[in-house]
């Protein structure tokens, strides 16, 4: 941690390029992305100058994430990038809901690394929330490891699956088929894959 109170994930530094990049050519121009799991909060600092028509909610449920994400804001601050809200995937009322929200106008959400390195129904808890909050059309785009069909993409992932379910046998790396059935029942598609570095994915998902 710096002193400023700015955490640091290396991966972050080595994924952000890539992931913009395709965001770039997904996002909508306009609106509000709501992100999940934001962690550190450093991809939507670096992530927000480059979408001057989009308004950036991170949020996380760990306070130490919160403190983060605020430290980076103090360090430089963005006027799309919005002050931290708590949210936990599993709640069944995220702050955005909450009446007086002044930023509604959800068009994506944004969540990287969270659904193989936490239990099963918070990647429920995922698109049950983002049924409720996306506007039609909008998207989900998640950016991580992902099984196809039932097997790894490469032995790292196996190894990496494996560390997961020692960690808590409720983790693993996840089934695209798996995510996507979720995703029907509440309302969204897969409608998109984009392999990346490091064998992990973007997997976008539609609001019908
Ligand atoms: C591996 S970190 C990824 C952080 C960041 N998105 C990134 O890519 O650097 C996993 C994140 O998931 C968050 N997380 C785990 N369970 C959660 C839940 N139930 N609701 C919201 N966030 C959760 C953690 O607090 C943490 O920020």
């Amino acid at each position: 941690m710096n002193n400023d109170g700015r955490q640091f994930a290396p991966a972050t530094a080595r994924n952000r390029e890539a992931i913009l990049e395709i965001l770039k050519n997904e996002l909508p121009s306009d609106g509000t992305v709501l992100e999940i799991a934001s962690g550190t909060g450093e991809h939507g600092h670096y992530f927000t100058p480059h979408f001057p028509g989009l308004i950036w909610q991170p949020t996380d449920y760990l306070p130490e994430n919160l403190s983060s994400i605020s430290a980076w804001q103090n360090y430089e601050s963005r006027e799309n990038f919005l002050p931290p809200k708590k949210l936990d995937a599993t709640s069944s009322l995220w702050p955005v809901e909450e009446t007086g929200y002044p930023h509604p106008d959800i068009t994506a959400i944004f969540n990287a690394n969270m659904i193989h390195i936490a239990p099963w129904n918070v990647c429920v808890g995922l698109f049950e929330g983002a049924g409720r909050v996306l506007n039609a059309e909008g998207l989900l785009i998640l950016y991580g490891p992902y099984k196809i069909n039932g097997e790894h993409t490469a032995p790292s992932n196996a190894d990496f699956d494996i560390w997961l379910k020692n960690r808590d046998p409720d983790f693993g790396v996840r089934d695209i088929e798996a995510v996507s059935e979720i995703a029907e029942k509440n309302g969204l598609s897969h409608v998109q894959s984009f392999a990346m570095p490091a064998n992990n994915f973007i997997q976008i998902f539609k609001k019908l």
